[in-house]
């Protein structure tokens, strides 16, 4: 068996990785602060928690905004590796079968992929919209200037209307935070059983960069 480093994530994906989850972490925190103000003096007379809480939650939203569309430009342009042709919508969508009776324990192999199984790549796909879908509800409870060029509300007002008023869109939003905080576990899940199953360094590989290429596939070879 022979074993190699691959260097599998350049410093720029790495960055902005991590950018996002920050800025996600403290958007929950926050989130979950202005829908309900735990701390004492959070509410009446403590508006300097709350709108300490606001600006973080507006702060990192911004950051998290950012670092969707740095990783677009990545996709296309990151001289490490482009990846945008992982993405491919209608490809992905046909390996689901092949991808999900391996999942399911029903195969007990799948088809080589290039950097993202077709199920990976719909959820990156599917955390882009969310993502657009979170700012734009965001944007609609918002009250002040972005970027001190559109004024929120009234430019996002389309919004509340669509989704039948602001507090409606109130609950789409803190519905929004659920779905992110679920997948998400569930991504961390993955990338943790998949560094532990196929021991090639995944869930590390996002800190160092680096995966390790296990040659040979000797599991395989043995049965
Ligand atoms: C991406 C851009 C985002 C923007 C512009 C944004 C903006 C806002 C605004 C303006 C509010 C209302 C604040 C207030 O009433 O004073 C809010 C509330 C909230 N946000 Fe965000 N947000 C964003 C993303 C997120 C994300 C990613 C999460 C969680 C993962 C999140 C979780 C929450 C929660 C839980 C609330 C409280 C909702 C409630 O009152 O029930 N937000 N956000």
């Amino acid at each position: 068996m022979t074993t190699q480093y691959e260097y599998w994530w350049s410093v720029g994906y790495r960055i902005d990785h991590w950018l996002r989850v920050a800025a996600l972490v403290v958007l929950t925190f926050t989130g979950f602060y202005i829908h309900w103000p735990f701390l004492p003096g959070g509410t009446e007379g403590g508006f300097a928690v709350m709108g300490w809480m606001r600006f973080a939650h507006f702060v990192s939203a911004y950051i998290l905004m950012l670092g969707l569309i740095v990783r677009i430009y990545l996709a296309f342009r990151s001289t490490f590796d482009a990846d945008w042709r992982d993405f491919g919508l209608v490809r992905n969508l046909r390996n689901i079968p092949d991808i999900l009776l391996y999942y399911l324990f029903l195969t007990d192999t799948h088809k080589e992929y290039r950097r993202y199984n077709p199920l990976q790549a719909l959820t990156y796909w599917f955390w882009a919209l969310l993502i657009i879908f979170m700012a734009l509800t965001g944007l609609a409870l918002y009250r002040g200037t972005v970027f001190g060029l559109i004024q929120a509300p009234d430019a996002f007002e389309w919004v509340n209307t669509v989704l039948g008023g602001r507090s409606y869109t109130r609950i789409w939003h803190f519905l929004g935070m659920w779905v992110f905080l679920i997948t998400i576990s569930i991504h961390v899940y993955m990338a943790a059983s998949v560094g532990l199953i196929q021991r090639d360094h995944t869930f590390r590989s996002m800190f160092t960069g680096y995966k390790l290429k296990v040659g040979g596939k000797p599991e395989k070879a043995a049965e």
